[in-house]
């Protein structure tokens, strides 16, 4: 039975809606199987196809996918372009120059629009100002900004220009920021004296003063700073330059730097199971193409579209879904600076009738802590607001729940947009498992079926492919060309990573679970397999955590293990034993609230743990191995059924329970 066919018969499958079907990119089931089939007979010109389809090349590609220097693939190698060409000048020059590419929304509601040709402008002239001060390409550029035209601004202009961004998210602390700009060795700073959330300004040039501080930054020469509050900072004359006096000074046209495709676009910091996290190192042709791609295949996206993804560009969903793939679509975005709840709950919703947004992308979490704020407020329901022009909506960053799923299907999308339920990770570049809108019957829970060309599978811990409807390890079996090159630095971490002898040396292993279901092969995904978390769609590792906590001088050793939370999907909790005596009562309390603090400061608030234990040790193996299902159990609050026989100090087990 195909897959269509069964799943017709499953009661809880949506079909897509006839409207969404006729409109859609991939019209239908035998469309999506076709091009799977395209990809599965000749996987190179498969992808040599759409690379040509998707991109402007300046000088054409040959070869497509090399795969000796394999896990090191490379694609479209000898061919040349640029990505900001790709995502201003071609809209300007095919007489697209006048459509609205941003429609900015500030915290405070002040809406501002910029056209394409307008963008153009901007980051000539921000490209021009980086030439320069001398930046060039293969140089590093560290951007530090919040939401705003000129985050997306900066990131362009550096693309322009060849040089490497590295954006660092807002809400990271002065030595999470320090570490970045040290590991990726950045000669600039792109950041912004406060940033408003919330009707709140909160500092981010003096964040970057103090990491700038921290040492290892010698090489940084240039802090160009956006002004968007007014708020006082500190200056170092020389040093540190306004973002809009270098850009008066310069012109509004600039000559791209055409890179062979393989040149660096970007390099984004990420968690792994290790404390130190990861440059993950993306390439300019294939990840551009994929972008733009999956613009298109998952969102189903045209120019005519209003589109609106709520990430953050610190992620790679603000990389893949706002600074780069609706623009190399020629499409209009909303970009929103400020958070769902402020003024009220009603935020997204409001925004979403004023700017008449057609596509909705944001994560689980956000939709489940609105669903709780929306049944306790009538006037911040969805249904108080005009949606009638939303057409599709999408989900990222973790799993989410039938529950949420089935509100934002009736509430939302009322019933007739379909939910776009997207796995894919900062490591793999753009969408890998998703629905095809208009193809894809919807199974509330399920990221369904992989994306054409994605060759993804679940296998057991030797990389032998297991039967549908059993758990394994979710991997991808051949290379696809939006995938990470290298960990910036360390080629042996991205070998040993994403690689593991383990599974053979050639499956990328993704580090999550899946199963698939035994009737239709649609992928449900059960949770990382590694030492990461993820709260509220953000990932952390718990080691990162470890030695943040182990770096105060209170603390002797700790562990740190995630909870299932109804609205965050994960949270942290963290067990300590400190170098005195273990607290109690009000000590215990302020002490952990002191740790929090330490944290937030350490690594960034979304690494704060939820709750702190304090024990006198830690559960142990005799072998000195911290035990961590059974932690893992204590958090949860659930009894210890597991064999303890092996533990070195069951005694532990109630001062942590
Ligand atoms: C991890 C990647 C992808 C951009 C945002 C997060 C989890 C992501 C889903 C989904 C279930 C998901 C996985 C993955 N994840 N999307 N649709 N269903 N889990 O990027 O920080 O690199 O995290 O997020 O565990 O491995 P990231």
């Amino acid at each position: 039975m195909s897959t269509t066919e069964s799943i017709l018969e499953e009661p809880q499958a949506f079909l897509p809606h006839a409207s969404v079907a006729a409109y859609a990119a991939i019209s239908g089931m035998d469309a999506y199987r076709a091009l799977v089939a395209e990809a599965e007979r000749d996987y190179p010109a498969f992808w040599a196809r759409l690379a040509r389809e998707t991109l402007q090349w300046k000088t054409p590609f040959s070869s497509v996918l090399d795969e000796s220097r394999a896990p090191f693939y490379e694609w479209f190698r000898d061919g040349t372009l640029n990505a900001s060409y790709n995502c201003l000048d071609r809209h300007v020059e095919a007489g697209n120059g006048d459509h609205v590419a941003v429609i900015f929304e500030a915290d405070d509601g002040t809406v501002t629009q910029v056209t394409y040709r307008a963008l153009l402008e901007r980051v000539c002239r921000f490209a021009n100002a980086l030439r320069t001060r001398g930046i060039k390409k293969g140089d590093r550029v560290v951007i530090y900004m919040p939401m705003s035209i000129e985050g997306i601004v900066a990131m362009q202009a550096c693309a322009r220009i060849g040089a490497t961004h590295s954006v660092v998210f807002g809400g990271f602390s002065s030595k999470s920021l320090n570490e970045r700009i040290v590991n990726v060795g950045a000669v600039a700073l792109v950041t912004c004296d406060e940033q408003m959330r919330g009707g709140k300004a909160l500092p981010l040039k003096n964040i970057a003063d103090e990491a700038l501080a921290m040492g290892g930054c010698e090489a940084v020469k240039s802090v160009i700073v956006y002004r968007r509050t007014g708020g006082k900072v500190a200056w170092h004359e020389g040093r540190d330059l306004w973002m809009h006096e270098l850009t008066q000074a310069e012109e509004g046209t600039c000559e791209p730097e055409w890179v062979n495709a393989e040149h660096p676009l970007f390099i984004l910091y990420t968690s792994g199971s290790t404390g130190v996290p990861k440059g993950v190192q993306h390439s300019t042709g294939g990840f551009l193409m994929w972008a733009a791609q999956t613009m298109k295949w998952t969102f189903d996206a045209k120019r005519s579209d209003v589109f609106w993804c709520t990430a953050d560009i610190g992620w790679i969903t603000g990389h893949s879904y706002i600074a780069y793939g609706p623009t190399a679509i020629g499409a209009t975005q909303v970009v929103f600076e400020g958070v769902p709840t402020w003024p009220n709950a009603g935020r997204f919703w409001q925004m979403i009738a004023k700017h008449r947004v057609t596509v909705f992308y944001t994560a689980p979490t956000a939709i489940r802590s609105l669903i709780k704020l929306a049944e306790s407020d009538p006037k911040v329901h969805p249904d108080r607001f005009d949606l009638t022009t939303l057409r599709l909506l999408g989900t990222v960053g973790e799993p989410i729940n039938p529950a949420a799923w089935t509100w934002f299907y009736e509430h939302v999308g009322h019933s007739h947009c379909p939910v776009i339920d997207t796995w894919w990770q900062t490591e793999t570049g753009g969408h890998m498992i998703a629905p095809m809108p208009g193809a894809t019957p919807l199974v509330p829970g399920s990221c369904t079926l992989p994306l054409p060309g994605i060759m993804a599978a679940v296998v057991d811990e030797t990389g032998r492919d297991v039967p549908n409807g059993q758990g394994g390890i979710l991997v991808i079996k051949r290379p696809w060309p939006s995938m990470l090159r290298n960990v910036w630095g360390d080629p042996d971490r991205y070998t040993k990573s994403y690689f593991p002898e383990e599974l053979g040396g050639k499956l990328y292993l993704a580090g999550d679970g899946a199963v698939r279901d035994e009737d239709t092969g649609y992928f449900t995904i059960t949770g990382r397999i590694d030492d990461v978390l993820n709260v509220s769609g953000h990932r952390l590792g718990t080691m990162e955590i470890e030695s943040a906590l182990v770096a105060n001088p209170l603390v002797a050793e700790a562990a740190v293990v995630g909870r299932a939370d109804d609205t965050t999907g994960e949270v942290v909790v963290a067990f300590v034993v400190l170098k005195g005596k273990r607290p109690t009562g009000d000590d215990a309390i302020a002490i952990a609230n002191e740790l929090r603090a330490w944290v937030g400061k350490e690594i960034g608030p979304i690494a704060k743990p939820k709750e702190i234990r304090f024990g006198e040790n830690l559960p142990k193996t005799r072998s000195g191995k911290i035990m961590r299902r059974l932690l893992r159990s204590l958090a949860a609050g659930e009894e210890i059924t597991q064999d303890v026989s092996t533990l070195e100090n069951p005694a532990i087990l109630d001062q942590l329970g």
